[in-house]
């Protein structure tokens, strides 16, 4: 028997039945549904709406509902149309007619809107939790390898020397501003919708802010209509979701390439990496890659609720019940992804020595030539040509600008001397590269100790 059978005359069909259900996929905030409920009854009794007397059985019984649930002694019924009535339908098995009492002055319009509230801000915080570990993750590594040099690359082609902790320090900026996107939504969807009813609110003198205290929402809402049909946080999270994935799934695609046979700049953990069923040689990183492909389901979830949302006019419309399934996917996948992603990170080998023979070939030190000659009084202009004759001369004798003898590079310009050697040295290069953001070991430093401040003190 429905909930809203009072109206019907029809059993409804069995594949409407099925295809009407949320069971399935809803029954997964059972807690947040009995913990709306109990803050929904104390609410009515203060209100006197309900006797404390009445109050008492419906808490207790939804407290033993939850308990036998979470010890496995009360399942939840498949058959059910949704956790709502699930647990609605058990407490009146349970305590008989008071529990009918339950529902006064609620939908499950208001309640549903509740119940994903409450179920994503929790998710939210776990979300947190794990960027946080990432961070965590990244600076280790980065105070660990401040003099790691390596190649900055721009179009995949070598561009300039950079560090290990530069190149991680971006990662570590991207994943920071991902926490104060999750800190936004957060604190901009904690507004408490029960209460709303249907669409109108209710004839009951409700105390909503009284409600809203009891959940931990800061306020109640302030229009019922919004409330019942307001998915706005849920768009968000997608977006901000799918933010992090784009993060990790960047980070991934270099960690692939650098783990390659022809980069060797990383070395996965076997723990981390998968064989090859044919290949005897193969250790494939398809942690990283797996990474990378799930990102697409991530932006799908982004794309489905924004489609579902778009033409459903006010207030409360079935349609709604479409954003559940695709979010829940997007928060297991992301919080998977973050977990797995931090492991690999912490467990991986770097080869520095590799990276650094890397960082010195490929011309990484031509721009420093050039600023040589600028401060030897050569316009830039003037300095990026001869440098550029530099290059040519080099790559014609296949060798780079620190295996120049003087008379060669006289011969192309008289202003260098004997400092040039050192004026282009892999460490002078990066070490002289301190302006603020910049990989000079220096500032880095300064950097690193305000990411490990901003830990600390949240
Ligand atoms: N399962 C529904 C959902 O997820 C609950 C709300 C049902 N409300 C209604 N008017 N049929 O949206």
């Amino acid at each position: 028997m429905k909930l809203w059978g009072g109206r019907f005359t029809k059993e409804e069909n069995e594949l409407v039945n099925h295809f009407n259900a949320s069971i399935s996929f809803d029954q997964r905030f059972y807690r947040q549904d009995i913990r709306g409920s109990i803050a929904h009854v104390t609410m009515l009794a203060k209100q006197k709406i309900l006797t404390d007397e009445e109050k008492a059985q419906i808490v207790e019984g939804l407290e033993h509902i939850l308990s036998d649930v979470e010890n496995g002694l009360l399942s939840i019924d498949p058959a059910a149309e949704d956790i709502h009535s699930f647990v609605e339908a058990t407490l009146i098995e349970r305590i008989g007619d008071v529990g009918k009492k339950l529902h006064t002055g609620r939908s499950r319009n208001d309640q549903v809107a509740l119940d994903m509230k409450l179920y994503v801000r929790d998710e939210i915080g776990e979300l947190n939790f794990l960027v946080k570990e990432l961070l965590q993750a990244i600076l280790k590594i980065m105070e660990e390898n401040l003099t790691a040099y390596m190649p900055g690359f721009t179009h995949l082609q070598k561009a300039q020397p950079v560090t290990v902790a530069h190149h991680f320090g971006a990662y570590f900026e991207m994943f920071l501003r991902d926490r104060s996107r999750l800190f936004d939504i957060r604190k901009r969807m904690n507004t408490c919708p029960l209460g709303a009813g249907a669409l109108a609110g209710t004839t009951y003198p409700l105390d909503r802010e009284y409600t809203a205290a009891l959940l931990d929402f800061d306020c109640a809402t302030r229009n019922s209509m919004d409330s019942v049909s307001d998915r706005d946080y849920l768009i968000e999270l997608a977006s901000a979701m799918a933010t992090i994935m784009m993060h990790l799934s960047r980070f991934s695609e270099e960690i692939i390439l650098w783990n390659s046979n022809e980069y060797q700049f990383v070395e996965l953990d076997d723990a981390y990496s998968t064989g090859s069923s044919i290949m005897p040689q193969k250790k494939n990183p398809d942690i990283a890659e797996l990474v990378r492909g799930k990102t697409g389901r991530v932006y799908g979830a982004l794309t489905s609720i924004l489609t579902t949302m778009k033409g459903i006019p006010l207030a409360y419309n079935k349609d709604m019940q479409e954003d559940k399934e695709m979010i829940f996917d997007a928060i297991d996948t992301t919080k998977g992804c973050l977990g797995l992603f931090t492991g690999m990170i912490s467990t991986m080998k770097f080869h520095k020595d590799i990276m650094k023979k890397s960082a010195a070939k490929g011309f990484t030190n031509a721009t420093d030539a050039a600023d040589y000659l600028v401060n030897h009084g050569i316009p830039f202009r003037d300095a990026h040509g001869i440098v550029g004759r530099l290059v040519l001369y080099c790559l014609d004798k296949g060798i780079s600008l620190d295996d120049m003898s003087l008379e060669e590079y006289k011969a192309i310009s008289p202003v260098f001397e004997k400092d040039i050697y050192d004026a282009i040295s892999l460490k002078t290069c990066v070490d002289r590269r301190t302006t603020l953001g910049a990989p000079g070991p220096s500032v880095m430093e300064q950097v690193i100790k305000s990411y490990q401040k901003m830990l600390i003190e949240e």
